[in-house]
């Protein structure tokens, strides 16, 4: 079982530093909104995607990390933090990180504009210091997150979701920000274009595994942090639930579509669909495709040079398939 500790013992300073900087860049001089991003620091997350980045820049820089780096571990966690408060509107959430999510406290209007804020602060970063090439990266990454959001907007309207549309999806909403850590990481240390195109992919892995995992969640009994069975109470098909609604006969297809269709769905009718979920396999095909993508990001890095940075990101990559939230 890999622990956070064990991820983070090569790239602990930095964290530390870069935690630092965060809060710095998130001050704003409207009281409202310090306050809000004061909430925010208090309950941070994982933050899984600034140690990918200095894990990343560690492997392929020998342990050299310079102010770009950390400049683009801001920029990304800003982005991340503005898309998941956008997120809860959007699907909403009332919970998030073990607690009220911003618009369960001050509502849709305000939380928009905080994402916003947030969204604005990272662009501005970049531009700041002159890291266009990062803004690069990132925009087009925010560009597919919001896509990959709204096909799935679109898709839940419609119940008529397959793998193919699935993936899609969340290679957009999620692995693109995920692989744009790698990439990001990579162009802050080196000029090698072959480094750069197998690091991105390898964060494309990852972040199809990440975002099948988050899905799962969704399915099982933990305390994650957020709502457990909200994307079934949403329409919102993912993985487990397309593979039975594909490989059911036509009457349990027809009770799935019904029930999901229903509008206000009882906790007895959501653990109703879990069970059917699980007992015709859709739990364990989505676990296997996780493995799946668990087993190619490990591949894809073993053509690096070995390191403990190269060993923590192995650990790394098995936390996102282990972690318990
Ligand atoms: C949640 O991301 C959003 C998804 C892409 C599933 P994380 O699970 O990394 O969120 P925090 O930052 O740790 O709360
Ligand atoms: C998250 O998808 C994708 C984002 C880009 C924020 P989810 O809607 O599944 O994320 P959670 O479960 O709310 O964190
Ligand atoms: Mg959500
Ligand atoms: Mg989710």
């Amino acid at each position: 079982m890999s622990k956070v500790y064990e991820i983070r013992e090569p790239i602990s300073k930095e964290m530390e530093v870069f935690e630092e900087k965060f809060s710095k860049l998130m001050l704003s001089k409207v009281p409202l909104l310090n306050r809000i991003t004061h909430y925010i620091i208090k309950r941070k997350g994982k933050q899984m995607r600034p140690m990918l980045i200095f894990l990343c820049s560690k492997l392929l820089s020998n342990g050299k990390v310079n102010d770009k780096v950390y400049r683009g571990a801001s920029v990304i966690e800003l982005i991340h933090t503005a898309t998941l408060i956008h997120d809860d509107v959007v699907d909403e959430s009332n919970k998030r990180r073990g607690f009220f999510s911003i618009n369960a406290i001050w509502k849709n209007k305000i939380a928009v504009l905080v994402g916003d804020f947030l969204l604005s602060k990272g662009m501005l970063l970049c531009i700041d210091n002159k890291d266009y090439d990062i803004l690069d990266v990132i925009s087009e990454s925010v560009k597919q997150m919001s896509e990959g959001e709204l096909l799935q907007i679109e898709k839940t309207k419609k119940l008529n979701i397959d793998e193919k549309t699935y993936f899609e999806i969340i290679q957009k909403k999620t692995a693109s920000l995920i692989s744009s850590c790698c990439k990001i990481a990579a162009i802050s240390v080196t000029t090698n274009s072959n480094q750069i195109e197998k690091i991105s992919k390898l964060g494309m892995y990852i972040g199809i595994a990440f975002q099948i995992k988050d899905d799962l969640f969704d399915y099982g009994k933990s305390r994650i942090g957020k709502p457990r069975g909200i994307d079934i109470k949403q329409k919102k098909l993912t993985l487990p639930l397309i593979y039975t609604l594909n490989n059911v006969e036509k009457k349990e297809r027809k009770w799935i579509v019904n029930s999901l269709k229903k509008r206000n769905k009882s906790r007895t009718l959501i653990n109703q669909i879990i069970s059917l979920v699980k007992e015709r396999g859709g739990l364990n095909y989505a676990i296997e495709t996780m493995n799946k993508y668990h087993q190619l990001s490990l591949k894809e890095l073993e053509d690096f040079q070995d390191s403990r940075y190269k060993d923590s990101l192995i650990s790394m990559i098995n936390y996102v398939i282990q972690r318990k939230y």
